[in-house]
């Protein structure tokens, strides 16, 4: 084989930047296949629309089943997002014997068992470097990279849209709301954020990272997940403060009982790496019990970063294809050294940020602590500030040692019946790396 063709289905942003490097690292990516890689045909359903790059009139089609049913196709690419049709065109794909790449997080999130099931009795690959991380070369670094490893741990950046919300917030002073806007005026954020500030993209991302690190497919919906609306530009001031930064962070941890998995805001130590995380960009924190502690950096999203993600599962599989040898999709199912249950959060212990917000009366503070205490809750340090609240309130912010979540769930339902207590009470978890 001396040609390899190429359909792509989905010609928008990323697309574009898949059309742009096939043109322009065309010599290199010759170079290190061996191997002319062809793009065949484009599929888009509204190919008129005004685009970054020339798309060739002849290899244009408005119906993506023409890239699919196309027997010369070797490799298509689905860059059409969502779990209905998506997984329509990449199914049907792997059934007609092609490989396949794909940056759909969702899909996979959803769907993986079944996809790389299907692919794996077919005998084709895969690729979905830029479904996590966009152009952070953290898919193929778990697959490889770190595959001596029993992995102990991943502390994720993985929604660059949050990141730069939070880092907005703690650098200008701003509300949650504010940030957003901002962010949405400067088009790291979708006019419907509700994927990316609630956490859910996040949480794709890190079921698939979960899949490939412990060797199982989670029940997406029982993964906890929780974004930052909730966060206040009191929390970050306090955070601060107390030394810490506020992150949305994608947590999985190997524990003997299973495994610990979220996404949640996280306060985490001011100066550590994953704290000077700032903007748009991404980082994926792992610790492989050999390797130790690593750190992946770079562009989670964006026109070029995900389209170099995307050739580079191309050129992967070019390789395998100019070697007569591929490698079906994953090895999968595997069992992972450890337990990969899922530990419920109520289960989980950590440390606590807790802000409260409550009349200033003698004895609120008193009451507070020892609800804590009564429910085993050990206190670290408060910090109790006059009156700014207005109606004479105070914020009152106590952070924990460690403590076991249903237990603090317990003490602060007790709380909220507290007559001083006036309004929502904020709890952040505490992040130790
Ligand atoms: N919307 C995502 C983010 C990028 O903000 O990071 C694509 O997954």
């Amino acid at each position: 084989m001396s040609v390899v063709n190429i359909g792509l289905i989905g010609a928008g942003t990323v697309g574009c930047g898949v059309i742009k490097i096939l043109n322009q690292n065309k010599e290199i990516i010759k170079n290190r296949t061996g191997l002319t890689l062809n793009l065949k045909k484009i599929a888009d359903n509204d190919p008129g629309r005004k685009r970054p790059v020339k798309l060739p009139k002849k290899k244009l089609t408005s119906d993506a089943w023409d890239v699919i049913n196309d027997d010369s196709i070797d490799i298509v690419i689905e860059l059409v997002g969502g779990t209905t049709i998506a997984k329509d065109f990449v199914l049907e794909a792997i059934k007609n014997g092609k490989h396949v790449i794909t940056a759909n997080k969702a899909l996979l999130a959803h769907h993986g068992k079944t996809i790389f099931g299907e692919a794996a009795k077919k005998g084709v690959e895969v690729g979905f470097e830029a479904s996590v991380g966009g152009g952070i070369p953290i898919i193929k670094s778990t697959q490889e990279s770190y595959a001596a490893n029993n992995i102990l741990s991943i502390h994720g950046i993985m929604n660059g849209t949050s990141n730069y919300i939070l880092s907005t917030m703690t650098e200008h002073g701003y509300e949650f709301e504010d940030a957003l806007k901002e962010a949405q005026e400067k088009g790291y954020a979708e006019a419907d954020p509700s994927f990316d500030i609630d956490g859910v993209d996040a949480a794709h991302k890190l079921s698939i990272l979960i899949m490939l690190s412990f060797g199982t497919f989670l029940d997406f919906d029982k993964i906890h997940v929780e974004g930052i609306r909730n966060i206040t530009s009191l929390d970050i001031a306090y955070a601060d403060e107390l030394g810490y930064q506020i992150k949305l962070l994608s947590i999985a941890k190997s524990r003997e009982q299973g495994l610990e998995a979220g996404v949640y805001p996280t306060l985490v130590k001011k100066g550590t790496q994953l704290a000077d995380v700032s903007g748009a960009f991404n980082a994926i924190y792992v610790v492989g019990d050999a390797v130790g502690p690593t750190m992946l950096y770079g562009m989670g999203a964006g026109m070029m970063p995900t389209a170099s993600a995307v050739v580079s599962d191309v050129i992967h599989v070019a390789k395998h294809l100019s070697l007569g040898n591929t490698h079906p999709a994953m090895p999968h199912p595997y069992k992972s050294k450890g337990n990969s249950s899922l530990i419920k959060t109520s289960e989980i212990s950590t440390k606590y940020y807790l802000r409260f917000q409550a009349a200033d009366i003698p004895g609120i503070l008193g009451n507070i602590t020892s609800c804590l205490g009564k429910n085993n809750i050990s206190i670290e340090s408060v910090i109790q500030k006059s009156r700014h609240l207005g109606g004479g309130d105070v914020p009152i912010v106590i952070m924990t040692h460690e403590a076991k979540e249903k237990n603090l769930v317990s003490a602060l339902k007790e709380i909220s019946k507290f007559k001083a207590i006036t309004g929502k009470t904020n709890f952040i978890r505490i992040e130790e790396l």
